[in-house]
């Protein structure tokens, strides 16, 4: 059957296109970008309001070899303070069976918006950017909570997040002098091991048989993991280290409510996820949102600690949790560094839509 009443809807608009970068053509760029700079910059633009951050939207669902999948939509807007703004969006999905397959267990796509006609201008392949992101966040806060000078690090959990924190810290934590890796699959752990000392012949590697043995011996901790339960005990945290909880899931409540200073990304989009373990402390009461006397409570955000509000102390005795969210728009200020990038050095593909 030909529809031939669609030649009559047929308008005949100016042509628009959009800029398709591939991963290879986001890493070229974020290679010429500070990206340390770029998300601390849109931390503190957030901690001073000038960031729109809506709700993230949530879609999961188990897959037909019984496995969590789930689709997550992070719109966001960095807004124009002195240089160009970015709007925009992120799409990040995952299915923990699909390394099973040959496949990342996360994959999305990153949008740049046109801040005048709201038109999407680029389309960009967002898993390394993405860790690239996160591990940033890891790296601004082991700074801002006093663990730059951290000796020895934990890695739990050995898979794109590890590789690409450990890439990072390794050239921002000149200390850095011994490094454990675990992860459930003792050869995941081992092959990274492996790589990493070839590449960094100063620093110890080693590959512990569980998380608390890693965490023994290390300084910073940082949990990299995919579980669904928290696990980790608080006697196996070692008194005046640094927990990154990346996962968001790895950490007991007995740990999130133990910790003498607890450092977060966003207040409120922790509350509005009880489905992770702080979001839940804090809707049931047991961990406050502000800084409360009588029982355990959210210290302070990042960008508190970067516009100086709060200074962060080391503890002696006791430990330092933070619980990074994943803020959409920070994944947004790096699209648009490298959307500038790209269109400067013309990187990329035009795709015409119209
Ligand atoms: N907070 C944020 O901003 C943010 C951003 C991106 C990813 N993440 C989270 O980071 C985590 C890691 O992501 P990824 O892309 O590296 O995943 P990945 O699947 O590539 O790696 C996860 C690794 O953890 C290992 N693992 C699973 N359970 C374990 C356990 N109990 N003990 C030790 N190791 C275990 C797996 O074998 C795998 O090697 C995920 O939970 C993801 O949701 C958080």
């Amino acid at each position: 059957m030909e529809n031939l009443w669609l030649a009559d809807v047929l308008a005949r608009p100016a042509p628009e296109s959009v800029r398709f970068l591939s991963r290879a053509d986001v890493v070229e760029c974020l290679a010429g970008i500070d990206v340390v700079a770029a998300v601390k910059d849109a931390l503190v633009s957030h901690h001073f309001g000038r960031t729109i951050l809506p709700s993230e939207a949530y879609l999961s669902w188990t897959n037909r070899h019984g496995a969590y999948s789930r689709s997550i939509g992070m719109p966001g807007a960095v807004l124009e303070n002195g240089t160009e703004g970015a709007y925009g969006m992120k799409i990040i999905n995952a299915s923990v069976s699909n390394p099973e397959f040959g496949l990342e267990r996360a994959g999305g796509l990153g949008l740049c918006f046109d801040p005048r006609t709201a038109r999407v201008t680029a389309v960009m392949e967002v898993g390394v950017l993405s860790a690239v992101r996160t591990a940033a966040v890891t790296a601004i806060a082991v700074e801002a909570a006093g663990y730059r000078a951290t000796r020895s690090l934990a890695v739990v959990g050995c898979g794109t997040q590890a590789r690409v924190h450990l890439a990072l810290l390794l050239t921002r934590c000149p200390d850095l002098g011994r490094i454990t890796l675990c992860d459930v699959r003792g050869p995941v752990a081992e092959s990274l091991a492996a790589e990493l000392a070839a590449r960094h012949p100063g620093v110890s590697f080693s590959v512990a048989a569980t998380p608390a043995e890693a965490m023994a011996g290390a300084e910073t901790a940082l949990f990299l993991t995919t579980v669904a339960e928290g696990y980790v005990q608080p006697e196996w945290v070692r008194p005046g280290s640094l927990l990154v909880n990346v996962s968001l899931g790895d950490l007991t409540d007995e740990v999130l409510t133990g910790a003498s200073a607890l450092f977060v990304d966003d207040v409120q989009l922790i509350v509005e996820n009880p489905r992770r373990p702080l979001g839940r402390l804090v809707n049931e009461g047991r961990i406050a949102a502000k800084v409360r006397e009588d029982r355990p409570s959210i210290t302070a955000t990042l960008g508190e600690l970067l516009a100086g509000d709060i200074v962060a102390e080391r503890p002696d005795t006791g430990y330092v949790v933070v619980n990074p969210f994943g803020l959409g728009i920070l994944d947004v200020a790096l699209f648009g560094a490298v959307l500038r990038r790209a269109s400067g050095a013309d990187i990329g593909q035009a795709l015409e839509l119209v």
